[in-house]
């Protein structure tokens, strides 16, 4: 994968954010016009047909293109180290966009059984109308990707860390057994990951050979929990199919949106890094707690997968999950709720990756639907509080996390 350099060294992930290809411009403005607009004025009617014949230089209609949001895909996509990236209005826009770009019907996919909520419903409930079948490994056998695939097999998904409990996939496992899988079969399998709750500070998947990378931009890239999107990033013959589906399916970003995001992406790396910090600080902190049963969190040499972490992550993330031990009398999901409603900086609410520190119980969101077996299968327990910790004091936050324990 392409990754922008000047003097024969790699540039900074907080260069790439805020200049992308723009190093040297002193004419126009610095920040990013919002080209807040549907359509637009052709020079002459000449346009319309150098638009057909592939310029990419003529814009004609936002649903197609448009150039706040083309400044947004271009800096990610040297972020990220892709060839090419494409904005979407939601992270499942991205995700769906790019699966049916590849895929007909009668294709088979091979995931990991723990996805984000909306990707596993989607591919239980909805694409087996399209006559597509999801089959899934374990993340601790990924040697069955070989027994698994079949000339059908179009894509592995999956996505690392998990909701809730941050379980690990080893992404060099998954490329090795699905390149493995391809000489089986005797056809290429694109290998596709959500890179969501790491982001591009703490996870680099092209470096482990993965073809594409999906990611809700409304978590970490966004950063501020004001703007849904998505992103998709991998090669730009890759890249073409999925904007050629994203015409007609229509899941295009809005301009302010990606204004927002461009934004954003200024300071992605000292918000990412700075929640890294804390979180890493408060899991230490908690683990201590005499009303914390368990701290997930894979910065931890407590945590299961520590080991991999170490040595696929590159920081550890703003994902911290806790198990809240409840006073007598009461049920441990009672006791996860009273601490939720007892912060007083945390923020009770249900997403991921902003700047304000978010708290959520999984039993009463992303896992309300699950049967007492499933639950158990996804190691989810009542107590779990999931924290996506913020940029704010880690003083403040220990604090308001002691506070509010001491009620469970
Ligand atoms: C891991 C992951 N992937 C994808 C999505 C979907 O993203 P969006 O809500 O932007 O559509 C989410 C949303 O929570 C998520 O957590």
């Amino acid at each position: 994968m392409k990754t922008k350099k000047q003097a024969g060294s790699v540039l900074s992930l907080s260069t790439r954010a805020i200049h992308g290809n723009k190093l040297y411009a002193f004419k126009g403005p610095v920040a990013t016009p919002i080209y807040q607009t549907s359509t637009y004025r052709f020079e002459s009617s000449e346009d319309a047909i150098r638009y057909a014949k592939g310029d990419p230089t003529v814009y004609v209609y936002t649903r197609y293109h448009n150039p706040t949001v083309h400044d947004v895909e271009e800096k990610i996509a040297l972020m990220e180290g892709g060839e090419a990236a494409a904005l979407f209005s939601s992270g499942m826009a991205a995700i769906t966009t790019a699966i049916l770009a590849v895929t007909k019907p009668g294709d088979e996919i091979i995931s990991t059984p723990a996805l984000y909520g909306g990707t596993y419903r989607w591919f239980r409930d909805e694409l087996p109308k399209s006559g597509m079948t999801v089959k899934y490994v374990h993340p601790d056998h990924l040697d069955q990707i070989e027994n698994l695939a079949t000339p059908k097999t179009t894509i592995v998904y999956f996505e690392t860390p998990t909701n809730p409990t941050l379980d690990l996939v080893d992404i060099a496992e998954v490329v090795k057994r699905t390149r493995r899988a391809e000489r089986k079969i005797g056809r290429k399998i694109l290998i596709m990951i959500d890179n969501t709750f790491a982001s591009i500070l703490n996870q680099d998947p092209f470096k482990y050979g993965i073809d594409v990378i999906v990611e809700s931009a409304t978590k970490y890239l966004g950063g501020h929990s004001d703007i849904i999107a998505g992103v998709v990033v991998g090669t730009s013959d890759f890249l073409k199919q999925v904007r050629g589906l994203a015409k007609y399916h229509g899941g295009c970003a809005d301009p302010f949106a990606a204004y927002l995001l461009t934004r954003s992406l200024k300071t992605f790396e000292l918000r990412v890094g700075k929640q890294n910090e804390n979180a890493l600080t408060l899991a230490k902190t908690l683990e201590k707690h005499k009303k914390v049963n368990r701290v997930l969190y894979p910065g931890l040499p407590s945590f299961p997968k520590y080991h991999l972490a170490k040595k696929q992550m590159s920081g550890f993330g703003g994902m911290v999950t806790i198990e809240v031990k409840p006073s007598k009398g009461r049920s441990p999901v009672e006791a996860a709720a009273r601490v939720c409603d007892n912060l007083k900086i945390a923020v009770n609410a249900m997403s991921l990756g902003g700047v304000e520190t978010l708290v959520s119980i999984p039993v009463y969101s992303s896992h309300i639907f699950l049967s007492d077996t499933e639950l158990k299968h996804h190691g989810v327990t009542p107590g779990m509080i999931r924290i996506s910790v913020g940029v704010e004091g880690i003083e403040d936050l220990i604090g308001d996390f002691e506070q509010a324990l001491s009620l469970a």
